[in-house]
């Protein structure tokens, strides 16, 4: 996009790219729909996840095992980890583009927002999006954090504490930290506000609500993220209450 003065009028000019995926992209609709097509793949992935964690309940060679699983899958005709990296990959492609198609629609609406904060709508609305854009950036922060963590035990443990491919006693030992357990439940309940207004947000904008099924659509869409924040504070809670040691 560019601006040009002629004669002390202001002319805007909007350059349309010839490749039709990033003519997508430049287009809101376009952002929106990416947002909702990787939001849809990360949901998938945090199910997955949630469900992974919940092994731990039937015991550590259950965990230890499906840990063991994720890396070796698809061997002897694949390398190990190689699913693995392609997962993650896939998952680094999608948060990549869910923040910036993010950014880019903020900064949009930021600019075309005409000042009209006394309607109460609008309100709400700038309120859920302010919601999501500031608990996007901390659970984008805590992801970092509990891959540092969890997954390569860089943060968060005494000497020795960690040790690699052993997930359940790395998970209790992680948890015997109460301020990191605190931490925990707290990006949980962060995770839970950015799905509930998250997976609604993704229904309306893949076409699936009208009038009519708003409300149920709204309900489910809680109802799925009260679900994925219980399992997975059920883990540090079950470790500070001695449940799991
Ligand atoms: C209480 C909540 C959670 C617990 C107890 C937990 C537990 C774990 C554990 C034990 C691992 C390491 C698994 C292994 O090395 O085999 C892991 C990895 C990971 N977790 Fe979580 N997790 C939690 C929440 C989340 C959330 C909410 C997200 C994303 C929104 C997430 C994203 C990841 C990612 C990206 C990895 C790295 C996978 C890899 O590349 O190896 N986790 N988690």
């Amino acid at each position: 996009m560019q601006n040009s003065q002629s004669q002390g009028v202001s002319v805007r000019r909007i350059s349309v790219a010839s490749n039709p995926i990033i003519a997508f992209w430049q287009t809101v609709v376009g952002k929106k729909i990416v947002m909702a097509v990787t939001g849809l793949v990360l949901i998938g992935f945090v199910i997955g996840h949630v469900a992974g964690n919940l092994k731990i309940f039937i015991g550590p060679e259950a965990i230890n095992a499906y840990s063991r699983f994720l890396r070796e899958v698809g061997q002897p005709e694949l390398e190990y980890e190689q699913v693995l990296w392609i997962v993650r990959s896939v998952l680094l492609a999608c948060v990549a583009l869910h923040v910036t198609a993010a950014v880019q629609l903020s900064k949009l609406s930021l600019g075309a927002r005409p000042v009209d904060y006394k309607e109460k709508k609008n309100l709400a609305t700038n309120m859920s999006a302010m919601t999501m854009r500031i608990g996007g950036l901390f659970l984008f922060g805590y992801i970092v954090f509990h891959v540092l963590h969890l997954t390569l035990g860089k943060v968060g443990y005494d000497p020795g504490e960690f040790h690699h491919l052993s997930v359940y006693q790395n998970v209790v030992n992680a948890f015997h930290h109460q301020p990191i357990a605190i931490f925990y439940i707290i990006a949980m309940g962060a995770l839970f506000l950015h799905l509930d207004h998250g997976i609604w947000s993704m229904l309306q904008t893949l076409g699936f609500s009208n009038r009519k099924n708003q409300a149920t659509l709204k309900g489910i869409g809680r109802l799925i993220a009260f679900l994925i924040f219980a399992g997975f504070i059920s883990v540090p809670v079950a470790v500070m209450t001695g449940v799991i040691h």
